[in-house]
């Protein structure tokens, strides 16, 4: 029966874990499928063009294990591979930049809001061109941050050299009078002590991931998907390359410890 497959979620490495989390937190009886693309990591300064191409064989990949529905949990591959999978597969497939941005037009009272992802992300526009079509008075400043998730990679998520970075990117947003910033990357929900330090509490952070799983739950039970039987939740994952790396990383991150055979290795081409 449908409802009782997996969902499958992805992300070039390790970062959508953070969207996996809050699956598990919203959605504790559902499994999920998750891979991770630890080969070819970062996705945030590939052209669209090879975004889409490494996007199309992890649906491909999630669909032939039989999932009910596609979480897109990378922003940079939510912003270039959304459309295309969406009408390429044949699952309900959602990504975290829509969700975000509609939370991010709904917390602003001064319609100023931050954006703050990788290069591929902001390039692409696409926070801008939601926002703009939920409300085309908002302003949006954007700013690519490429030091965060190496930052947060090395575990550096409170030191001093991440508070610098911090107050050298989030200045000239703060500047132009923003009250809401989006976290427009997997990782950067990880930094959200920091940058909330340097933002003040004039500034409400959104958090995509957050805001994705609560949009998940809706879709599934719109579309009748949401899961039936009473087994607990199996959650399995896939990454091509560094499965005890990314098991550290999980098992920081998620709400449940991972077993051995929980993360498995799968190169696709
Ligand atoms: N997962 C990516 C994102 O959310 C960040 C890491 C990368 O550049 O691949 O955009």
């Amino acid at each position: 029966m449908t409802n009782n497959l997996p969902i499958g979620v992805f992300d070039s490495g390790v970062g959508g874990l953070t969207v996996a989390k809050e699956i598990m937190l919203r959605l504790p009886k559902e499994s999920l499928l998750y891979f991770g693309d630890t080969a070819r990591v970062p996705y945030g300064n590939k052209s669209e063009e090879t975004v889409i191409t490494y996007s199309r064989q992890i649906a491909r990949f999630l669909c032939s294990h039989e999932v009910k529905a596609i979480v897109i949990a990378c922003n940079t591959a939510s912003a270039f591979a959304l459309d295309t999978l969406a009408a390429e597969f044949p699952v309900p497939v959602i990504g975290v930049v829509k969700p975000g941005a509609k939370a991010a037009a709904a917390k602003t009272a001064k319609g100023r809001i931050g954006v703050i992802a990788t290069s591929g992300t902001i390039k692409s526009g696409l926070y801008e061109r939601y926002l703009a079509s939920i409300n085309p008075e908002l302003k949006v400043f954007g700013k690519a941050c490429p030091l965060f998730v190496p930052l947060v990679e090395e575990g550096l998520t409170s030191d001093s050299v991440t508070k610098m970075m911090a107050e050298r990117y989030l200045t000239p947003l703060l500047s132009e009078g923003i009250d809401a910033l989006v976290l427009g990357c997997t990782h950067y929900p990880l930094l959200t002590d920091v940058i909330g330090e340097v933002c003040g509490p004039g500034v409400a952070l959104v958090n995509p991931a957050y805001e994705t799983a609560k949009e998940l739950s809706e879709l599934l039970s719109e579309k009748n998907l949401l899961k039936t039987d009473d087994t607990p939740a199996a959650h399995r994952f896939f990454v091509s390359d560094g499965e005890e790396q990314f098991r550290r990383f999980a098992d920081t991150i998620l709400p449940c410890e991972l077993e051995e055979a929980d993360v498995n290795r799968m190169v696709l081409s």
